[in-house]
């Protein structure tokens, strides 16, 4: 699929079929959030997915949404800004690396034809503990992967000229 055609096909799905994921077509999506760039190459990441069904049960206390479980495979975005480049001034890179691995996963997982949704409003230390995701690590983002059960609402976007400023603010 051509890149541009992609970016405007993928969409937050909000619904999915339980259909399993083919394990090398969840592989071949991953991979491509290995290949993301990181600052300084540092590769501050983990990539957790959760298929088993106890470890889904509980992860439940940590966002509700039902349509959210209905995919069968949700893989959380962690990091470990310790690991991270940071700036001279203390910015630190962490999350910014994560939105860019998960989104190389988002985009890999729509040209294999699978939805997801990028979803931040998860109750975080409740999804480390269920989790056992060590402290000094975040978990920056989850998304569900699964086949998409219905469209998505319509795309709503600025006008480009809305968006672009030329040379100065
Ligand atoms: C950083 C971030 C956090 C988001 N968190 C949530 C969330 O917690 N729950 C949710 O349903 N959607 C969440 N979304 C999805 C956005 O609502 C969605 O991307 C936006 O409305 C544009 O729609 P589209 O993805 O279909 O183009 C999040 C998106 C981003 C980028």
């Amino acid at each position: 699929m051509d890149f541009q055609e992609l970016i405007r096909i993928r969409r937050s799905i909000r619904a999915y079929r339980p259909t399993e994921v083919p394990e090398d077509v969840l592989y071949r999506v991953l991979d491509a959030g290995r290949v993301a760039p990181t600052a300084c190459n540092l590769q501050p990441f983990q990539l957790l997915v959760v298929t088993d069904p106890e470890v889904r049960a509980k992860l439940k206390a940590a966002y509700r949404s039902d349509w959210f479980w209905q995919a069968p495979v949700i893989v959380a975005g962690c990091v470990e800004p310790a690991k991270a480049w940071k700036r001279k001034d203390g910015f630190n890179a962490a999350e910014v690396d994560m939105a860019i691995v998960m989104d190389h996963i988002i985009l890999a997982a729509t040209e294999e034809g699978l939805g997801t949704c990028w979803v931040c409003a998860f109750d975080e230390p409740k999804a480390k503990e269920i989790l056992g995701v060590p402290d000094g690590v975040r978990i920056v983002a989850m998304t569900p992967m699964g086949y998409p059960a219905a469209e998505p609402v319509p795309f709503v976007r600025q006008p480009l000229r809305e968006l672009v400023r030329n040379n100065r603010w």
